[in-house]
């Protein structure tokens, strides 16, 4: 449907194994806990409840170690080892009883799943899946989703925005001679992606609004855009079923 052929879709699958096969931390604006803590409240304004939630791509546990005093049962999924081992260590620090992670991807995961969740969950990582997994990716979660329950995808990069942001202009000193040197650098980093094979960004892909609503269409789901709050350049996604009696 969305035209990537699969050998390039696998490459670039090996190339995020890689990128995450060491990495500690979800790439957050400011690590320290006051910011995650408002990041985290935000995200769970729009989660909007639920007994139960599956963390995809949860990284190193960052938020979910915050969602878990509000859900009886969490499940974190990742497919990088160095990402769960920190995850781990926070959820025994932070003496979180009631998460379980699980290392899987966005294919593997969902035959390693024992129950179905009332909340399915994804905060920055839509941006390393092409449109067709994002679509494989609903189809899979809408038959984990309990009835009233919610898919909601946190942090999508808006190609309307991201360009702008990347070459400075929401910055507070942009000046024409910044942006003018940003423009350049882009242009060589696009450059040596493309000499080498490798993504033109290592923060993944942007995705248009209207491709994921087409995708939630084609589920029958109703879908909901919010802002990013504490992310100028990205936008959340909440899908939704409007027929099932909101249960939560
Ligand atoms: C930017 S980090 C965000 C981590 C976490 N959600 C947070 O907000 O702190 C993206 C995470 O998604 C994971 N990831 C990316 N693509 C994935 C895939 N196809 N399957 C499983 N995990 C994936 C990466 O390993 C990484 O931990």
């Amino acid at each position: 449907m969305f035209g990537e052929s699969e050998k390039n879709v696998s490459k670039l699958k090996d190339f995020w194994v890689e990128f995450f096969a060491d990495r500690r931390d979800g790439g957050h604006r400011f690590s320290d806990e006051e910011f995650i803590s408002m990041e985290a409240r935000e995200k769970l304004f729009h989660l909007g409840g639920g007994k139960t939630l599956l963390d995809f791509g949860c990284g190193a546990g960052e938020l979910l170690v915050y969602y878990a005093p509000e859900y009886e049962q969490l499940v974190g999924v990742d497919f990088s080892a160095s990402m769960l081992d920190e995850a781990s260590k926070k959820i025994r620090e932070k003496k979180c009883g009631n998460i379980l992670l699980i290392q899987a991807d966005d294919k593997t995961v969902w035959d390693k799943l024992e129950y179905s969740f009332d909340r399915i969950t994804a905060a920055g990582v839509v941006q390393y899946l092409t449109l067709q997994e994002i679509d494989n990716f609903i189809f899979n979660a809408s038959n984990y989703l309990n009835k009233g329950g919610k898919i909601v995808l946190f942090d999508i990069l808006d190609p309307r925005l991201y360009p702008l942001w990347k070459i400075g202009l929401f910055s507070q000193d942009a000046n024409f001679l910044s942006i003018l040197r940003k423009i350049a650098f882009e242009f060589k980093v696009i450059l040596s992606a493309s000499l080498n094979s490798h993504p033109r960004d290592i923060l993944g892909f942007s995705h248009n609004p209207s491709a994921i609503k087409k995708i939630a269409d084609k589920y029958n789901f109703e879908i909901t855009f919010v802002k990013s709050m504490y992310y100028e350049y990205k936008y959340h996604a909440i899908i939704f079923r409007t027929s099932e009696a909101q249960e939560f």
